[in-house]
């Protein structure tokens, strides 16, 4: 079957890659690429979601810290540099994956699509609209792709929900709930997360925002907003929200950073017109037995190591997926794969650059929501005005005043 044409160019061939990988990697792979940020996502996350990705050699990684290079030398063998220039120049890489703070997301993506690498970026995207436009830009310019790490959207137990929906015959969804309850406050994040004045809905809410728009397969019309946070309502450790779809179908999302209960992470219940479908993310076990709220006597036993997918129907429980162990890293390796193959092809990738900015205009909506009081309809000229503001801005100094 001949190839298909590539809008990318022809940089994406298979090439010879330094015999540097550890033993059982394979040598030869389709897409040379580097790492920009070795912390918590670039080391846990991206190096092993990448270490299975057979089309991928990871040929440089990144980090002004000295001691997260050493250790990711130390166990991938793969080179290191103290700063992306160098490594850009050296490696020459067809992909860069960028995970670092998101302040710094738009910068390194334009200087690795000026260097003709397609990119994978992690969420959130960028830090304003403005900012996403301009890389998309530089994309365009460089014929370079941009994909974003919306990985949750990937998971089996919510595909298995976004495949309920998906299904031709599916009875229309009408109502979306989730909910994330954890206990940490934003005054007790460290480094650059904790100087963020609005984190919540920005850093850890993104993903729950990309899976409504994913299962509703739209932009919402309308959204409203509420926070609440240590410090005043603008510091966002509580944020409830409201995103109305077309034929008025609702979702609603609730994050609590201050719950002193049992971590509930991501938990979301889609209803339709004929079933419930249920989605947990974590570990779940649990026995149960007996009329709780319910007429017929019932007995269960539920197991997902890292979390569940259930439809339910008048209090029947069919169960549709369950995680993997890592589901975080496998998730992402689906990411990958499906972005390495849009970047190979020339498509967009699910999670490409554009859809990620849908999502942040939502974000910057609810936002701005929350600090009218008032519903935002996402057509409304008052957008424009946002393009240019900064989410996750720095947190006003100890003791300053907050709105
Ligand atoms: N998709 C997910 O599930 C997921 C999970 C965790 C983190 N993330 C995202 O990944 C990104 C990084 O988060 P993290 O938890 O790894 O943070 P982290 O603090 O653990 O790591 C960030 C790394 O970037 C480096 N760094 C900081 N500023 C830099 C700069 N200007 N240039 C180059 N390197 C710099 C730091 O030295 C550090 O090693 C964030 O955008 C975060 O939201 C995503």
């Amino acid at each position: 079957m001949p190839e298909m044409p590539s809008r990318f160019g022809d940089r994406g061939q298979a090439r010879v890659v330094r015999p540097r990988w550890p033993v059982g990697i394979r040598l030869c792979r389709d897409m040379r690429v580097a790492l920009i940020g070795l912390g918590n996502a670039g080391s846990h996350i991206h190096l092993p979601a990448l270490a299975s990705i057979t089309t991928a050699s990871v040929v440089g990684a990144c980090d002004p810290d000295g001691a997260r290079r050493d250790h990711v030398a130390a166990t991938y063998r793969v080179p290191v540099f103290p700063d992306a220039g160098t490594m850009l120049s050296r490696c020459r890489p067809d992909i860069v994956v960028i995970g670092t703070p998101p302040d710094s997301h738009a910068d390194y993506c334009i200087r690795a699509l000026d260097a003709a690498a397609h990119v994978i970026c992690e969420k959130p995207f960028v830090s304003s609209l403005a900012e996403a436009d301009a890389v998309l830009d530089a994309a365009q310019r460089a014929d370079r792709g941009v994909a974003v790490n919306h990985e949750f959207r990937e998971m089996p137990i919510f595909r298995a929900i976004r495949d309920e929906i998906a299904r031709p015959d599916a009875p229309d969804l009408l109502f979306l709930q989730m909910w994330q309850l954890i206990d940490m406050a934003p005054s007790a994040e460290a480094h650059w997360r904790g100087q963020m004045a609005q984190r919540t809905l920005f850093e850890a809410g993104v993903h729950l925002v990309d899976f409504a728009m994913a299962l509703f397969g739209e932009r919402p019309a309308s959204v409203q907003a509420t926070t609440c946070g240590e410090r005043g309502p603008a510091t966002d450790a509580v944020v409830v929200v409201t995103l109305e779809f077309s034929r008025g179908r609702l979702a609603q999302l609730t994050q609590n950073r201050l719950y002193k209960g049992e971590t509930q992470y991501f938990e979301a219940r889609a209803d339709t017109t004929s079933a419930s479908l249920r989605a947990s993310f974590g570990g779940r076990a649990r026995a149960s037995a007996g009329l709780y709220r319910s007429t017929r006597p019932h007995m269960r036993f539920e197991y997902g190591r890292s979390g569940l997918a259930w439809r339910d129907v008048n209090g029947r429980r069919t169960i549709l997926a369950r995680n993997p162990k890592d589901p975080t890293v496998a998730a992402t390796r689906l990411v990958f794969e499906a972005a390495i193959e849009a970047f190979r092809t020339g498509g967009e990738p699910s999670t490409s650059g554009r859809r990620a900015r849908a999502v942040l205009e939502v974000i910057a909506a609810c936002y701005h929501s929350a600090s009218t009081g008032c519903r935002l309809r996402l057509d409304d000229p008052v957008m424009q005005t946002l393009t240019a503001w900064r989410m996750g801005a720095a947190r006003a100094p100890e003791g300053a005043e907050v709105d």
